[in-house]
């Protein structure tokens, strides 16, 4: 079995879309701004996806089915550069726990299949400690350049989170603060001098009904203080409060600590953080109404000069849940706009032992139940153009300019030629464009601007842009329709079946919760970044 995953593993690098291996950054990294940055000062925009270890077993997911190694692998040709690794507190403050060998961890709660798998994929690790294990598992990524936030997720190994666990906040069962501050301290001295290990998130989704923002800042910065003063060289990652959705109580007291250029905030946005909002309403108001929220809640940290990782996102990637497919396309889009670094729930495919099932199937999972492919290659496809930073401190290769993001596809509008009709492609080759205080749309450096020559029609460049229709403004709840006027019609960009720039009637703009407006939206996102093609026309 090993050997055929390894097959389709090297088939899917040859069949799927250029493969760009992210740069690699000097390390350790720091802020500047609201920019993670390098030693030389280049941005370096965090692209994770989030790796398990925090469950019963407390051994990294999916070794029972793949070599580390080859993990390590595709998660670097996935097009991530980083991982946010979980662990659970015990594991570095329960001894007769971090001693337990792999093997013996599985034993004790009767995972044979496991055992048998682990051996035969990972039979150097299987006899080592549990903490041994999980350094075998930074070092493997380490050796493929791929940088690791080590995330404190829970503290007694399980599945995480509900309100009353006894893992919530400071004080609940299993939350004793000084031993959490012990333990931080521990596992920020174990990994100093490991020089892919950037950064440490502190302690996942604080929640239930303890909370309070007195205790968060007594304990956060004592927390930040301990894992700064052990390893100097880690950003150091504080969640808010709700499952790590409120950090607005930062706007008006801000996080008082020794050090500076290492602080990073994190935030959490599912389709479900919001019930089933999205499939009950209209998308363009839920959109609208619920990026307003995170802004309030998390964004505006951003203005204030922090950055702020989107450390858990995701959907089912089966594709059948409205609510999530709906989410996904006005999340990707405001993570495109902010330009916001990221860590994808989650690289596993399946659990070895997940709330009492057996094997379980991650549907929000990029690796298939094997480990083995990637549960939808066009998913990656649409994340990949937020892979890469749009602008940031030593990136300007040109100046600012828009592309416009389709988020449905993650693709961007480009031409071929001025012949040809504009079509969405990869991002990295869009056109420059320019949105004028006259609402005009220029391929910079040209007299083109975009046009509107009829409803169902292509969208079309043209050297006349005075007229009504050359103008476009982002209009609905979401802001994402960009909208010009054929005759008295107003007409919508959107893209055919053909992946063809064509405008029609605009779509949703009422209240229907049976619409789905998804392919007429659009996203002028500020890049730096050089265009690689259509130089020939100007
Ligand atoms: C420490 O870990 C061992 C082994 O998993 C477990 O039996 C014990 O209950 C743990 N102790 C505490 C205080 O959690
Ligand atoms: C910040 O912390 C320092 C050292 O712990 C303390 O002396 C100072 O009063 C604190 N400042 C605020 C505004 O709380």
């Amino acid at each position: 079995m090993g050997r055929l995953c390894f097959f389709f593993f090297f088939l899917s690098i040859i069949l799927s879309l250029p493969i760009i291996f992210p740069a690699v950054a000097a390390l350790p990294l720091h802020t500047s701004s609201r920019w993670i940055v390098d030693e030389a000062g280049q941005r370096v925009k965090l692209a994770c996806v989030n790796w398990v270890t925090h469950l019963e077993a407390v051994v990294v997911e999916g070794l029972s089915k793949q070599p580390v190694d080859t993990i390590s692998k595709r998660i670097l040709s996935m097009g991530f550069n980083c991982v946010r690794l979980t662990w659970p507190l015990y594991l570095v403050t329960n001894d007769s726990l971090a001693s337990l060998t792999v093997r013996q961890s599985f034993q004790s709660l009767g995972l044979s299949e496991a055992i048998a798998g682990f051996q035969a994929n990972n039979p150097s690790i299987i006899d080592l400690s549990l903490i041994q294990a999980y350094q075998a598992v930074v070092s493997s990524l380490g050796a493929n350049k791929v940088m690791v936030i080590l995330d404190n997720h829970i503290s007694k190994p399980g599945w995480c989170c509900s309100g009353s666990d006894g893992n919530g906040f400071f004080g609940d069962l299993y939350f004793n603060p000084d031993l959490w501050i012990q333990g931080l301290a521990r596992m920020a001295t174990l990994f100093n001098g490991v020089p892919n290990v950037v950064g440490m998130s502190l302690r996942n989704e604080l929640r239930g009904p303890r909370q309070n923002v007195k205790d968060w800042y007594r304990y956060m910065e004592r927390g930040a203080e301990a894992v700064h003063s052990a390893n100097p060289d880690v950003l150091v990652i504080l969640s808010g409060l709700g499952y790590d959705k409120d950090l607005s109580f930062i706007r008006n007291q801000p996080v008082n600590l020794t050090f500076t250029e290492k602080l990073v905030y994190e935030m959490h946005w599912y389709g479900f953080s919001d019930g089933k909002s999205w499939e009950s309403g209209n998308p363009n108001q839920v959109c609208g109404r619920v990026v307003n929220n995170m802004m309030r809640l998390s964004g505006f940290l951003l203005e204030q000069g922090w950055p702020l990782i989107v450390s858990e996102f995701g959907m089912d990637l089966r594709g059948n849940n409205v609510n999530d497919n709906r989410y996904m396309n006005c999340f990707l889009a405001w993570a495109a706009e902010l330009d916001l670094d990221w860590a994808i729930w989650t690289l596993v495919g399946s659990y070895y032992l997940r709330e009492g099932i057996v094997g379980l199937n991650e549907f929000y999972g990029v690796l298939d139940w094997n480990w083995c492919e990637t549960r939808d290659a066009s998913f990656l496809q649409r994340i990949s153009a937020l892979q890469s930073p749009f602008q940031g401190p030593g990136l300007s290769e040109t100046s600012l300019h828009k592309v416009i993001f389709h988020p449905s596809t993650g693709l961007c509008v480009l031409r071929k030629s001025m012949l040809d009709p504009l079509t969405l492609g990869p991002c990295a080759s869009s056109d420059s464009w320019k949105y004028t205080p006259q609402k005009i749309l220029l391929v910079r450096g040209t007299y083109f601007c975009l046009k509107v020559e009829g409803l169902g029609k292509p969208a079309r460049l043209n050297i006349i842009c005075s007229d009504p229709n050359s103008k476009w403004e982002a209009i609905s709840d979401s802001k994402m329709h960009l909208s010009s006027k054929v005759g008295n019609d107003s007409a919508c960009l959107d893209v055919d079946s053909n992946n063809i720039i064509v405008t029609n009637t605009c779509k949703c703009l009422s209240r229907d919760n049976m619409c789905d407006p998804g392919s007429q939206w659009f996203k002028l996102v500020d890049s730096t970044r050089s265009p690689s093609s259509a130089e020939s026309l100007r």
